[in-house]
């Protein structure tokens, strides 16, 4: 697959501006491991959440620049970081869209979440952008011939700017990989055979600790290059994958239970064991696994738990166990957050053009 297209550019360069919406997403077979440009190791499943979002607006008119030209505002204040970030991304992509070059570009991003929460927000900024520029495309050069081609652009473009955000291109459950004729280039919806019970599953995000991590995801990453057990985690995470597709397709609760809990601890078992070795969970973290395990058992009630790169806690559930869950969460898993911060949300239904 070659995107490059070198007649993308412009004759009569246009100002406008265009605005997405796109969701986080919550990974339950994890992607950690990569080669190349976001290549990844082991195919991934996840999540798209519905209350998690970033909103992207990005104003384009003619350049006079050589260079890249980009100002970024997160909430509404310059952000030097985001922008130079944002150069690298689209110097990377600009023999995709050649017309990069002939805009300068300010972009203007806010989360629906607390930016002070610590809930990564790559995949969801990223999928953002990528909708947009595929959108410019399209409505300037008219080269997308239905939607789906639309999609599975702005899922490739998302995952050249971090390899999870193509997943948060579509709603509902999403794999990225070589699993059910996906690629490792951009994520596929799993429309078919999805138990309903996961349709519309809870995520509660627990917010253990909301400072920027010690390790970035970047650098994790690259460690699973030496890490001794790399080849048996990447057999592990190809075999979790197709159990757990069969598993959401039987709406299988304690299978679905024993599987994700498994890919968070190994994830952060992975961390553990790389060199130099690194710990993300914080000892509320492990407070908060022991009083969910110990309510699953007295209670009977399907709640597990998975984590992302860092300590928060994503508590999973479904929808029927909603008002119990909420009253464990106050009752016993708040004493353990900060500042008793936790975001409820749920499976959604994917990124949405903003009407401006
Ligand atoms: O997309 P990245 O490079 O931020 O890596 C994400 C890695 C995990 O969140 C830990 C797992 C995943 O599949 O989302």
């Amino acid at each position: 697959m070659n995107y490059n297209n070198p007649n993308l550019i412009f004759n009569d360069i246009p100002s406008g501006k265009i605005g997405w919406s796109s969701p986080s997403n919550i990974a339950l077979i994890k992607y950690w491991g990569k080669k190349d440009l976001q290549i990844p190791t082991n195919a991934s499943l996840s999540f798209t959440l519905n209350n998690c979002q970033t909103e992207t607006i990005i104003e384009f008119s003619p350049t006079y620049n050589d260079g890249c030209s980009i100002e970024f505002f997160l909430e509404g204040i310059p952000n030097k970081r985001f922008a130079e970030k944002t150069c690298l991304f689209f110097n990377r992509i600009a023999s995709i869209f050649p017309f990069i070059k002939q805009l300068d570009f300010k972009i203007y991003s806010k989360n629906t979440f607390p930016h002070s929460a610590g809930i990564a927000s790559s995949a969801s900024g990223m999928s953002a952008i990528a909708l947009i520029l595929c959108d410019i495309e399209n409505q300037y050069f008219n080269t997308f011939s239905n939607e789906e081609e639309f999609y599975k652009k702005a899922s490739y473009i998302a995952r050249l700017g971090s390899g999870s955000a193509c997943r948060s291109i579509y709603g509902g459950l999403v794999s990225w990989g070589e699993i059910n004729k996906g690629s490792n280039l951009y994520g596929s919806p799993v429309i078919d055979g999805v138990s309903d019970v996961f349709k519309n599953y809870h995520d509660s995000i627990l917010i253990v600790d909301s400072e920027e991590k010690k390790v970035s995801s970047t650098v994790g990453h690259g460690l699973m290059n030496s890490n001794p057990f790399k080849n048996g985690r990447y057999n592990q995470a190809s075999a979790n994958i197709s159990k757990l597709i069969d598993i959401i397709g039987k709406g299988d609760l304690n299978n679905f239970i024993n599987i994700v809990e498994s890919e968070a601890l190994t994830l952060h078992a992975m961390m553990m064991t790389s060199l130099p070795y690194y710990l993300l969970m914080k000892p509320n973290t492990i407070s908060i696994i022991e009083r969910i395990w110990q309510f699953r058992n007295e209670k009977e009630i399907p709640v597990c738990f998975t984590l992302d790169a860092g300590p928060n806690i994503h508590l999973l559930y479904p929808h029927s166990y909603d008002d119990k869950v909420k009253i464990f969460i106050k009752n016993e898993l708040l004493q353990f957050t900060s500042n008793n911060t936790v975001i409820h949300d749920r499976v959604g239904n994917g990124p949405q053009k903003l009407n401006l």
